[in-house]
């Protein structure tokens, strides 16, 4: 059984989206084994970014995940990594499928509401820079 890192980002949880993106993740049969509610800073964005901090909008980036609070979680579930993608839907919410979060809520490719790993070495990094193992609760 496979984990993978979300974010709900500032965007999201200022419209208090929070509940239904939970839906959606809960419907597609991801579990939610923890999650918290924090306020990053703009360091703390930064350095989970670091992969970023080459693109054009790696500052952008880190001050928008800075600048509200963010729910960080963990989902579980079976191919859960592809699966959350898939629920993300694409990084542009024009490009993403109908129903997906990005579809629905997303305002735009920067402030797109969520954040998910993308492979099964960044999401135990990502894990393991939010949560302790003893608050994933499977
Ligand atoms: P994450 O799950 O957040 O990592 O999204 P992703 O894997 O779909 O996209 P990627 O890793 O390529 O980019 C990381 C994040 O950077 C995106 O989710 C956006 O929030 C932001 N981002 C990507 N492209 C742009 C852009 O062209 N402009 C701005 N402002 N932000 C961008
Ligand atoms: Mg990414």
């Amino acid at each position: 059984i496979e984990r993978t890192l979300s974010i709900i980002k500032p965007d999201a949880t200022r419209r208090n989206l929070t509940g239904k993106i939970n839906a959606k993740f809960e419907d597609a049969g991801l579990r939610i084994v923890a999650q918290k509610r924090i306020h990053l800073t703009p360091a703390q964005a930064g350095i989970f970014y670091e992969v970023h901090k080459e693109r054009p909008f790696y500052g952008e980036l880190c001050d928008f995940m800075a600048s509200e609070p963010v729910v960080v979680q963990v989902l579980e579930g079976e191919g859960a990594i592809a699966k959350n993608r898939e629920v993300m839907g694409a990084t542009n919410p024009a490009d993403a499928a109908a129903g997906t979060v990005r579809a629905e809520f997303a305002e735009s490719v920067g402030e797109n509401s969520v954040h998910g790993s993308d492979a099964p070495e960044t999401a135990a990094a990502e894990i393991a820079y939010f949560f302790s193992g003893l608050e994933l609760v499977g």
